[in-house]
């Protein structure tokens, strides 16, 4: 199966949702966009070339093969708990990063130093739903300013312990205007959640081509 043959949603129409609606487009990927709030999605989808269809949460459910889940990871568990069964036979996409701004003002993780929350969604889902990791490591500005970069892509970091599945995620992210990079299996995801290592915020600090990131995995 190739990505052109499934169909693919955003659900979530925030800072994420929106740009990576965006870069689709731009891409050429069709897509369902999603949100709670479905003017919100009908005016981004109006502005994408008939690339995106505005649809409710549950219809994106209903008719997508590919999720991704641009939401908050608190917001992803309890649709993963809503949907359950539903999500049986799809690929759903986390971006989420497990954090919260504390009373200090500065953001922390809301699950253990160890966890990540592409393994504890991954748990949660019910046997025959494959969650790739992926569209989390960079900001949401980023994701904008360096989708297509000339004369090399820059690379877009995912984990998944499904090959089937991390395949069609790696054709997506081509979609967005980057190049793909598997750190491995959901063990990693940690790596490419906030305070992870390969993370644009964390110690990689930064943007990288595919000669970069090897070097770093
Ligand atoms: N922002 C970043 O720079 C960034 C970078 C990397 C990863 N991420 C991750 O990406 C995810 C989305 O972040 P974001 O910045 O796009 O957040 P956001 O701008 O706050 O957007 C969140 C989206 O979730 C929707 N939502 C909230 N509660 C919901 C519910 N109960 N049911 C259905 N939809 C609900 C919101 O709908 P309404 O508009 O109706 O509230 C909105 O469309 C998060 O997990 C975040 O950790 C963010």
């Amino acid at each position: 199966m190739t990505i052109s043959d499934t169909t693919v949603a955003i659900v979530g129409t925030g800072n994420i949702g929106s740009r990576l609606a965006a870069n689709f487009a731009a891409g050429g990927q069709d897509f369902l966009l999603a949100g709670r709030d479905q003017e919100a999605a009908r005016k981004i989808a109006s502005t994408l070339d008939d690339h995106a269809e505005a649809v409710s949460i549950d219809e994106a459910i209903e008719r997508a093969d590919v999720l991704v889940l641009a939401v908050w990871f608190d917001t992803s568990k309890q649709l993963i708990t809503e949907y359950g069964e539903r999500l049986v036979g799809k690929v759903v996409i986390d971006p989420s990063n497990p954090v919260a701004p504390g009373d200090d003002g500065a953001f922390h993780k809301v699950i253990g130093d160890q966890e990540s929350s592409g393994q504890i969604l991954a748990n949660l889902l019910p046997t025959g739903a494959r969650l790739v990791k992926a569209f989390g490591t960079l900001s949401a500005d980023t994701l904008s300013t360096a989708a297509w970069r000339e004369p090399e892509r820059a690379v877009q970091f995912y984990a998944t312990d499904d090959d089937s599945a991390g395949d069609l995620v790696a054709e997506l992210i081509r979609a967005d205007g980057y190049e793909p990079v598997r750190v491995g299996g959901l063990d990693k995801s940690i790596r490419i959640e906030a305070f992870g290592d390969l993370h644009e915020l964390g110690a990689l600090g930064r943007v990288v081509t595919r000669p970069e990131a090897l070097t770093t995995l």
